[in-house]
Formats: C-alpha cells, structure tokens, sequence
C-alpha cells in the first residue's frame, strides 16, 4: 500500500508544539544543577507531544539505544499511527549541562523527514566541519589541516584570517586544533557544550559572529545540525570516529558499511526536511524561556528545507 505523502507543511505546527512542549518542562530545571531531573522532563513532555501527532512516526536519533533508555528510543514508533510514516531525529535537551548551571544556548531540537531520509548515526563521535551558505562547493574539507581551512575561508570571504571567527568545543581532545587555529590569527569562540547551536551559528554569521565550526562531538548531534543546516544553507561534513570495538560494532549495527566515510549534509539528510529549535537558556541563536507574572513566552525557530524558509514563533503560555 502506497504511504500517505510527507506532509511537511502541515506538520510543521505539530512539530514546533513538540519542541515547545520540551522547552518548557525543562525550564523549571534551569540553574538547579540536576542534568539528569532537565533531561527527564525535556524527554517526558517532547514524547507526549509527539504521540498527538497524526504520523506513523519512528525515533532513528533519540534518546540512545533501547536497553539504555526508556523513552524515544531508537526504534521507537511515536505518533498515533495513522499518516505518514516519518523519521524523527531529536534531542529533547541539547545541552543537560548548560540547562542546569544556566548558561547560554541550551536548546531543544528535533527534525523530521519521509522514512529512510535520515543517516541512523551510532552514539559515537563524529569528527564535523561546518561553514554557513555562499561559498564555493567544498571550500574547506574535513581532510585539510585546521589552519588551512581558516587560510581558505578567508579567502573565500575575501577578508584576512584574523577577520575569521572559529566556534569549537572546548575540551583536551582539541588542544592541537585550537593552537593550529590560533596560530592563523583567527579567533575562537570556546564553547564547553552545545555543538548543534555551534553549527546553526554558522548559518546565521552576521547574528552569532561565527563563520566556521570544527571540532569532534556526537554523531547523532552531527545528523541534527546537518538537518539545521540544510533547511538554514550551508555546508557540513562529518566523519564518524572510534574509540574501541564496541563503537565500531555500534555503527555496524545501525547498518554502516564504509567506516571512513566523509559524510556530506546531503548524504547525513537524505530528502525533504523540517527542523525546530526551542530556546531553553538565552544564546545567540534564540532567547530562552521567560517567566513573567502570569505567563512563560518560548521562542522557536521552525524551518523547511524544501523551500529554505525559516520561521521564528513566539509562544505565550499562560501559568495556573
Ligand atoms: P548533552 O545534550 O548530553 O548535554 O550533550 C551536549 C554535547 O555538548 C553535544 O552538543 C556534543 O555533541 C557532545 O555533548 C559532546 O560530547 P562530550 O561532552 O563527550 O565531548
């Protein structure tokens, strides 16, 4: 039997309801110091929401593996079963850390795609590579030294390497990478969690300041910022690494055959798809949840990669 089209258009509501809905109950997490408590309410209130929707859906980028976590598992069917059969990619807290010490950029993500559109990347790291539209295909790669993709995008913005701006996780694995950038004059902007918000910034340089995101992080957030940026513009690239033989059993499992692959935005996002981002701690991209007397306001970025447009929308919900 033929499946029922992806109506992206008409999910897009639905869809920024369930990234709402996870903003909100994580908020009351913000600045308490209990990752896990964030976490927990994110993923309550994301899987409730998602089961009003009328899809067949299924997780492929969730909460981890079926024995590791109860809910939006990989694998799990959400929706109320009728309608298209979706993928869905989310993290219902990006960023547990920066919710509960309250610092900037902790968002909520979640993406949806027709069945198949989306790489089911293991809980590995992924080494990423990231710049915002209107250069040249392939401008930098994931093979070029670090400086010299900062040497190539000054050039490609026909500006000077000190005029260029890095965004990268702060973490020791980095220490080379940090200094090589460094030593071009570029500047860096450090961040110690984050990484999807990291690569929509580029998206958006003239707003965030950051023209290029480099750096190792996980492997589902690498498939979530390439749904970002491919609803946004812009070029990404992401190779999986591994640390031992359980990693590479993990992505063996999830069906990937060629190890060393260089994945481009287009092979990590397959087809059509349709992108939201709550704002949970104020950042760059979005402000985060506000409580006034009365109401919490919530900011979400809603986006289609068929058409490219970019919608931001301002929820006001009322406090019993
Ligand atoms: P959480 O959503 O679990 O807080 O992860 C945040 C994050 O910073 C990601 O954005 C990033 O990809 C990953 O953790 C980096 O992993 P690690 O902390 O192991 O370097």
């Amino acid at each position: 039997m033929a499946t029922e089209e992806f109506k992206d258009r008409l999910l897009l509501l639905g869809l920024a309801r369930v990234s709402e809905a996870a903003a909100l109950a994580s908020a009351d997490w913000i600045g308490r110091g209990d990752e896990k408590a964030a976490d927990q309410a994110a993923v309550n209130a994301m899987r409730e929401q998602l089961n009003l929707l009328e899809i067949q859906g299924r997780v492929v980028i969730g909460e981890g593996e079926r024995d590791e976590a109860p809910m939006l598992y990989i694998g799990e069917e959400v929706g109320i079963g009728t309608g298209p059969e979706i993928d869905i990619a989310l993290d219902p807290l990006e960023g547990t850390t920066l919710t509960a010490k309250d610092m900037p950029n902790a968002l909520t993500v979640i993406a949806m795609g027709p069945r198949g559109s989306l790489l089911h990347a293991p809980d590995v790291y992924m080494e990423k590579l990231a710049i915002g539209p209107g250069f040249m295909p392939n401008v930098v790669t994931l093979d070029m030294a670090y400086g010299e993709r900062v040497k190539r995008m000054a050039r490609a913005k026909a500006c000077s390497t000190e005029d260029i701006t890095v965004c990268i996780l702060e973490r020791d694995r980095h220490q080379e990478m940090i200094d090589e950038v460094r030593a071009t004059g570029a500047a860096i902007r450090l961040i110690t969690d984050g990484d999807v918000a990291g690569v929509m910034h580029c998206a958006e340089p003239e707003l965030t300041g950051i023209d290029m995101y480099m750096g190792l992080g996980g492997a589902p957030e690498g498939v979530l910022a390439a749904a970002a940026l491919k609803c946004m513009g812009g070029q990404f690239w992401g190779r999986l690494t591994f640390r031992n033989d359980d990693e590479r059993g993990r992505a063996e499992k999830a069906g990937i055959k060629d190890l060393d692959r260089i994945y481009t935005r287009d092979e990590l996002v397959q087809g059509d798809v349709i992108f939201a981002a709550t704002g949970v701690t104020d950042g760059s991209l979005l402000p985060g949840i506000k409580r006034e007397v009365g109401h919490l306001t919530a900011e979400t970025v809603l986006m289609r990669s068929k058409t490219g447009s970019v919608r931001r929308m301002v929820y006001r919900n009322p406090v019993q």
